[in-house]
């Protein structure tokens, strides 16, 4: 080999490493955005990327194409490891074309994403791109549809998740649409099937890019975002923080790690967490961060349907998927953003043998024309189909309140939920007593001299017959009738002890989930 050609090489290197140049890796800087290779140097651990088509380049010679031809044509993509465990990656960069998807940019994509479905490992996609290569044409649409096609295969083998680090707009943001988590930065970046020049035109509302299609948009009122971060850092720290939780792939368990908070640890705290007046709210936060090993609890969707509350956390060092009904937002009541944000967390969890456990406190399903009208019967139907598919170890712990379709929803005995607890202060009913009183004494009531005095001596009467846990437990709904302060080490133990769970779905190509 003569040194000539080993210069050469490294020559090349070095001109790849710079994308689309020294000014456009300033203009990118002076944007408030890091580079692609950057990015992927925070989010790998150090010295692990080993990179692939470094010197790919375009093969398009219209619109002059031909003269500008740059190593690696927008996009690094290529394998590293994330606290020592693979992952395929892609970084899209700016500083080529707006890092926008040429034919070969796309090809290096469904590269790194066949070898992700191969080799059973995560993909990990930073979106930064004014989509389809205008110059390109229809063979950049192509291009789009394949990664389409890709994400939707493995959907369900192995964790995709996608940052969104600057622009990505039309049918670009169908990619991480299809994935499972993603994460976008504050001020930065942006989603949109059409963007605010395109709304004015058709619709005449005025809007910015960022009220459009912002993170704290998206994370909040479209709920297309489960993350949106404060900066680039953050985003990418909180990828591997999810790693953590899963899995590499649907055959796979995910990691335990060694917890060094006590399995049989009991916090008596919680025998009074839950308010004497049962109208009154409290933090289910605050159960959870009480439960789990050290509190910790990564929750997703934070700001989107904060009546219901999902995330990771650890017991004994095993990962959970936690759902929770939030008493302290809207009473913790089941409406249709709050119903798909948990059906698409337990499908998840589901899909990537990470075990259930759901702490119930729930009123029902909300009622009013809004909901009926936009259809909280598909989507509250959402949760509950998601919930009967589940295989995985399913726990409930209910605090409080499980009533009438809500009660079945939310991982009841009668759709497969493994070990179901009950605290002793739990209201588990067909309605609330008033309601229900009302109805079912509707007569002696209405002829009592005082109604008040007759509804709320009614009232008491369900309340003692039937608002507690202890028909249930008669029946076997509920495994046992805990002491809160224990939850912690009674769901440790039934976590072991599903262990080696084995539960299946009957021989299908696949359900038909009502979407
Ligand atoms: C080719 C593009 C490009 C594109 C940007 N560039 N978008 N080149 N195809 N889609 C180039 C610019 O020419 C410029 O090149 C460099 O990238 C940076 O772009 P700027 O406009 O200078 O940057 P900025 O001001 O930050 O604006 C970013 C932007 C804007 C908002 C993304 O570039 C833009 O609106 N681009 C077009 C977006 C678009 O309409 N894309 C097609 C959407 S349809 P130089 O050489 O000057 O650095 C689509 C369909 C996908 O994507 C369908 C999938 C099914």
């Amino acid at each position: 080999m003569s040194r000539n050609s080993i210069e050469y090489l490294r020559g090349l290197r070095e001109k790849a490493l710079l994308g689309g140049g020294l000014e456009r890796i300033e203009d990118q800087h002076k944007k408030g955005k890091l580079t692609a290779r950057e990015r992927l140097a925070i989010l790998l651990d150090e010295g692990s990327f080993e990179e692939l088509d470094m010197f790919a380049e375009h093969r398009t010679s219209d619109f002059g194409l031909d003269k500008q031809k740059y190593l690696g044509d927008g996009v690094v993509t290529g394998t590293g490891t994330i606290s020592g465990r693979l992952v395929c990656v892609f970084s899209q960069d700016f500083t080529v074309f707006g890092g926008s998807l040429s034919e070969v940019h796309a090809e290096k994509i469904a590269k790194v994403m066949d070898m992700a479905m191969k080799v059973g490992c995560p993909v990990i996609g930073l979106n930064d791109s004014g989509g389809a290569r205008i110059q390109e044409g229809v063979v950049s649409l192509g291009g789009y549809a394949g990664i389409f096609l890709r994400n939707t295969l493995a959907s369900g083998v192995v964790p995709q998740i996608s940052a969104v680090m600057g622009p990505c707009a039309g049918g670009a943001v169908y990619s991480p649409a299809i994935t499972d988590f993603t994460l976008m930065v504050k001020e930065t970046s942006y989603m949109f099937v059409t963007g605010p020049n395109v709304v004015k035109t058709v619709t005449h509302e005025e809007v910015t890019a960022e009220d459009l299609g912002g993170a704290v948009t998206h994370a909040s009122r479209s709920g297309v975002a489960h993350f949106a971060c404060e900066n680039e850092v953050e985003c990418l720290q909180k990828i591997r923080d999810l790693l953590a939780f899963f899995p590499s792939n649907n055959l796979d368990d995910p990691p335990v790690v060694t917890s060094t908070d006590d399995s049989d640890r009991r916090d008596p705290e919680l025998d009074s967490i839950v308010p004497e007046n049962p109208n009154k709210p409290y933090d289910m936060k605050q159960v959870i961060a009480r439960v789990v090993d050290g509190g910790g609890f990564l929750e997703v969707h934070e700001q989107y349907a904060g009546n219901i509350v999902v995330g990771f956390a650890r017991l004994a060092g095993k990962a959970v998927g936690i759902v929770a009904n939030q008493p302290a937002i809207l009473a913790g009541v089941l409406d249709i953003d709050a119903s798909r944000k948990g059906a698409r967390f337990v499908r998840f969890c589901d899909a990537f043998n990470i075990p259930l456990v759901v702490f119930e406190d729930v009123p029902g399903f909300l009622p009013g024309t809004d909901q009926e009208w936009r259809g909280i019967i598909t989507n509250g139907a959402k949760l509950l189909y998601a919930f009967c598919e589940a295989t995985v170890p399913r726990l409930t712990v209910i605090t409080r309140k499980a009533y009438g379709g809500a009660y079945d929803v939310m991982n009841s005995k009668h759709i497969r939920g493994d070990i179901n607890f009950a605290w002793p202060g739990a209201e588990i009913a067909v309605m609330g007593p008033k309601g229900a009183a009302g109805i079912i004494f509707k007569r002696e009531i209405e002829s009592a001299p005082d109604k008040e005095k007759a509804l709320s001596q009614k009232e008491s009467e369900y309340r003692e017959k039937f608002a507690n846990p202890y028909l249930a437990a008669s029946r076997g709904y509920i495994d046992a009738v805990i002491e809160p302060s224990e939850t912690r080490p009674r769901l440790i133990r039934a976590l072991e002890r599903l262990g080696n769970k084995v539960d299946g779905n009957p021989k299908k190509k696949h359900g038909n989930i009502p979407l």
